[in-house]
Order: C-alpha cells, then structure tokens, then sequence
C-alpha cells in the first residue's frame, strides 16, 4: 500500500489574455495537468500549495476551476499571499474553508496523515498561522500519534540563506513546538521561494519546491544581490510514501533557463496641474 500524491505550487494565473511576468501561467499550467495525465494518473490526489491566482482574481479561480477540472484524480487546496481567500472561497465554495475559518485540511490516507494549513494573511507577504491554527494543528497531530504525517502550506518556515528569507513565515516557533508533539513528522513542504530546495532544522525535514511559476537564481547569503527570474522549471513534486520510507521527487514538466528580461518601465510624466 504506496501512497503516492502530487504537490503543485505557485500558479499565478491571471485572467484570460493576460500574462505574469511573459509568462502564460494557464498553459503552464495545462503542461502540468498533460504530465500528470502522462505520468501520474494513478497518484491518490493532488494538492495545490497557494499562490494559485497571481492577483487574486476570480477570472483566475475561474480559468483554475477548469483547468484542474481535466485532473484525473482528487484536488484539495491551501492558499498563498497571492490569494484572495474570500474571493477564492466564492468561486471554489465555502466548503473548503475549514474549522478554523482559513483553508486548512486535514486528509486521511494509506496510514499518513496530510495537514494542509493556509498560511496567507490579508495584507501580508510573510507567512503566518493564526493562534486557532495552531490549536488545531496541535489537536490533528494529537490524533494521529500512531501514524506518519506531511504538512503542506505555502510558506516556508525555515530560511534558506536567499533574499526571500525576508518574507517566510517570521514567527515559526509556535508552528515548530506544534510540530514537535508528534514523534513521526515525516516532509514540511512548502513553495512560495519558486526555488527547490531540502532542508533539516530543528530536527525537522523541509522541502520546497519551484512551483509552476518562474524560478529565480540565488546567492547564498547575499540577500542585496539581485535575482534573475528564469523560464524554468515548471515543478511539481511527488511524494511516495510507505511506511518506513517518505520520498520527494520532482517532475520538471518544464524545462528551461531562459532568462526573463523585462522591458523597462517607462519614465513617469509629471503633469503640471495648473
Ligand atoms: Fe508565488
């Protein structure tokens, strides 16, 4: 009994017609939807990790809602600072606003346990978990002291010596002391840096991945060096998991490191109102 599910992060769609940053983030997408139809049809589900609207319009919720339509296997969804949870929760339905009113969930399969918890916060680039949130974390992870366990959110929690270090979730030791009441916390999976990257802090396991958006270029600890935003990779991960094993892989259904170039922005006029 293999659990095998799929992470993707970062979609930044916008409403039909527009771009993100040159990119055309709704065919991105699609390449997404073709691989798992490809390769994954036989996953448990997929998760999406926030970010899934570039503005948090509905048009894009809308362009989502039919695009995953064509998955062949279950979604569920936390969200990003990118989003708008009122208007997510409109177009996908108040049911997938959980107990704690924020888009956490908790999926019980093949002996793990999988906690999706929102970290976005309404005017807030920087991650963070509500005082409810952490309750209920706490009283999920109690529940299933007997199994393996992954938790999924958008933000990163630990820093990852890049410039973005700036926006994680700032304030993660309640989310860590949490996380330690459990003897089995198996992945902490994040996207939000577009950047994949595997970490060990705290005694705890710590994945991100690139998501389906650009990548950046980093320098380790030189956060006033500027990034370069790259074409690739279109990523999502997936996650096997048995029961003395958990694995992350990465699926670039996207190759490339075209550097994205934009064009200057042309000089405000000062308009002399007399
Ligand atoms: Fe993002």
């Amino acid at each position: 009994m293999t659990l095998k599910f799929l992470v993707m992060s970062d979609l930044h769609l916008v409403p039909e017609g527009e771009l993100s940053m040159t990119l055309d983030t709704s065919a991105r997408l699609e390449a997404a939807v073709d691989a798992v139809i490809a390769r994954h049809g036989d996953a448990d589900f997929c998760v999406l990790a926030g970010d899934l609207a570039d503005l948090g319009q509905a048009a894009a919720y809308e362009r989502l809602k039919s695009i995953v339509a064509r998955l062949p296997i279950p979604v569920h969804i936390t969200l990003g600072n990118h989003d708008d949870r009122p208007i997510f929760l409109d177009v996908f339905g108040a049911d997938f606003a959980g107990e704690t009113g924020k888009v956490d969930k908790v999926i019980d399969v093949k002996g793990y346990r999988i906690i999706l918890l929102d970290s976005s916060e309404p005017g807030r680039v920087d991650g963070l978990l509500e005082p409810g949130q952490i309750d209920w974390l706490r009283a999920q992870l109690a529940e299933a002291m007997d199994r393996p366990v992954i938790v999924i959110l958008h933000h990163n929690a630990n820093a990852l010596h890049i410039g973005s270090d700036d926006i994680r979730m700032l304030e993660p030791d309640a989310f860590i002391a949490a996380l330690k009441t459990h003897p089995d916390v198996r992945q902490v999976i994040a996207g939000h840096v577009h950047l994949t990257s595997t970490a060990t802090w705290r005694g705890l396991p710590f994945t991100t991945l690139a998501g389906g958006h650009y990548s950046v270029s980093f320098n380790v600890d030189q956060p006033s060096v500027p990034v370069r935003r790259l074409t690739g990779p279109g990523q999502m991960a997936v996650v096997v998991g048995t029961e003395e094993r958990t694995t992350v892989l990465f699926d670039d259904f996207i190759d490339g490191n075209g550097e994205i170039v934009l064009a200057p922005q042309a000089p405000k006029i000062e308009v002399e109102v007399a």
